[in-house]
């Protein structure tokens, strides 16, 4: 199995593939949606014990083969279809992984929550990002503890430091490295981007640093 690289913005192997086939897209369910999905699989991934790859994997696909931004039943399990199609050795993955990530993905916009962690790490990277369309996530809706994590929540709810780069994210396969809780807390309180904007709207008025505090209350 060719490993995934990213050089000079050059993406190759499985994620280099995926992306291909993803193609472009715009939109509420595109490109940056995927991209901040890719950031939210690696966190949870990584704090979930379960693979940084099939959660990446599943934030390139999972809206890829969406027929409009509205009401569209079908582009989960289209999308699972597609991953069947390529297998699993195109995608780097084992026979298991492929069969977990065709599940998540025919079933990630059904509501459910579940107690499988890599189903669960797909499903709350997603939810996650459901700020971009003014709702804030309901962490009755999320499987994972991390997900849960009211911290976490309004992390994911704030976009103003933008989505990464398919780059950054392929390099966060191979050290997934992240700051803390309280360091990305930290750091959001510190950037005069953040401290001096406005909220875009109420749903982001609850700060990382106003959740850490209400957990803690
Ligand atoms: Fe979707
Ligand atoms: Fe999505």
């Amino acid at each position: 199995m060719t490993e995934t690289t990213a050089v000079d913005g050059m993406i190759t192997g499985p994620i280099g593939l995926a992306l291909v086939v993803a193609g472009e897209r715009e939109g509420i369910h595109g490109h940056e949606h995927w991209r901040r999905v890719g950031e939210n699989a690696i966190d949870l991934a990584h704090e979930e014990g379960v693979s940084c790859h099939v959660a990446l994997l599943f934030a390139i696909l999972h809206d890829c083969r969406r027929e409009n931004d509205g009401h569209d039943p079908g582009h989960g399990p289209r999308a699972a279809e597609l991953a069947e199609s390529l297998g699993h050795e195109a995608l780097g993955i084992t026979p298991d992984e492929l069969r977990t990530l065709t599940y998540a993905m025919h079933h990630h916009d059904r509501g459910q929550v579940t107690d499988d962690p890599l189903v669960g790490v797909c499903w709350d990277s997603d939810r996650l990002d459901l700020i971009r369309v003014g709702t804030r996530p309901d962490p009755a809706l999320l499987s994972t503890t991390s997900g849960r994590d009211p911290v976490r929540i309004a992390l994911c709810s704030d976009h103003r430091a933008g989505a990464p780069t398919w780059e950054r994210l392929v390099k966060r396969l191979a050290d997934p490295g992240r700051l803390t809780m309280d360091e990305q807390i930290r750091r959001f309180d510190a950037n005069p981007r953040f401290t001096r904007a406005k909220p875009e709207s109420d749903a982001v008025t609850v700060t990382p640093r106003r959740a850490r505090a209400r957990v803690a209350g």
